[in-house]
């Protein structure tokens, strides 16, 4: 029925034998916390774990690297894969499942016409004018493992703000708001201020040492930042970017609370800087709130 694998973390690559087990804790009365991943754990995954076991009786992580929300077959085809260290680290921080199912497990008719969901204009600015269909493939697979897992709360990290945006959006959408409840849980960061992201491990030593200047620059925008015109603040955030080795896609300042872009600020509008460029064929992802809470 299922595998316990040597760690202790239960594993299923199976829907219906993890629903069988799934529906027996629910019977007896425990509440699910699901972190759902494409692997190459890092410590900032493993906080959701440890978020979810203190807010949940029992935690599932699952990994799957989902073929549907990558626009770029390259990038796919070399995310980083290294289960055998995640079961460990899965172990480690003491989750209780691992769902790791195969493409045919999540998308038996194939990837072809799948439903389509309506994200308004989350899907045509940045990560989503960039991206093209990417956030299309999150909901699918979202949405599809919501319905296998059926959880209390979902565990996202703020890394991918967009992307905890649209999620929540698709929650709403799929009639599971009042169910499900999204937790938003901080970056983690390395000591030069890298954001944790499974890409990292791509990076090699002189990348690796590059790829801090992205931080550096969500904070030279939140030094800058007074109302006023934001332009210029976007333009020297651009230059820097690019005078340190990166291709930027965008460096931006939004509306905190929706993602719209903004252009002046009038002091109180909650802010948010968010970047993504390339170092070399790596594109890395980040963003900080400029006013409010810090992340
Ligand atoms: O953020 C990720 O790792 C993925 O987009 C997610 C949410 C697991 C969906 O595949």
């Amino acid at each position: 029925m299922y595998t316990n694998t040597r760690t202790g973390v239960i594993l299923f690559k199976k829907i219906n034998d993890l629903n069988k087990w799934l529906d027996a804790q629910r019977k007896k009365g425990l509440h699910v916390g699901f972190v759902p991943t494409m692997g190459a754990l890092h410590p900032g995954h493993l906080s959701l774990i440890h978020t979810s076991k203190a807010e949940n009786n029992v935690t599932v992580c699952s990994i799957f690297v989902n073929p549907a929300q990558f626009n770029d077959p390259g990038d796919f085809e070399k995310y980083p894969v290294t289960i055998e260290q995640d079961i460990a680290l899965l172990e480690e921080a003491g989750c209780n499942v691992l769902f790791l199912p195969s493409v045919a497990e999540i998308y038996p008719m194939g990837l072809l016409h799948l439903r389509h969901f309506d994200l308004s204009y989350l899907e045509t600015i940045l990560e989503g004018k960039y991206r093209p269909g990417h956030f299309q493939g999150v909901c699918l697979v979202v949405d599809r493992l919501l319905d296998i897992v059926n959880p209390n709360k979902i565990y996202l990290g703020q890394k991918d703000y967009q992307q905890c945006m649209v999620i929540t959006r698709m929650i709403i959408l799929t009639g599971k708001e009042g169910k499900i409840k999204v937790r938003i849980c901080p970056t983690l960061r390395e000591a030069d201020g890298l954001a944790m992201s499974s890409r990292n491990m791509r990076l090699n030593e002189k990348e690796r040492k590059s790829a801090a200047g992205i931080y550096q620059c969500l904070l030279q925008i939140k030094k800058n930042l007074s109302k006023g015109n934001l332009e210029k603040i976007k333009e020297k955030a651009v230059s820097r970017l690019i005078h340190s080795g990166f291709r930027p896609d965008y460096a931006e300042i939004a509306d905190a609370e929706n993602l719209n872009i903004v252009h002046e600020w009038n002091g109180k509008q909650p802010l948010v800087a968010v970047i993504a460029a390339f170092l070399n064929d790596i594109r890395l992802i980040d963003n900080l709130q400029l006013t409010g809470e810090i992340s």
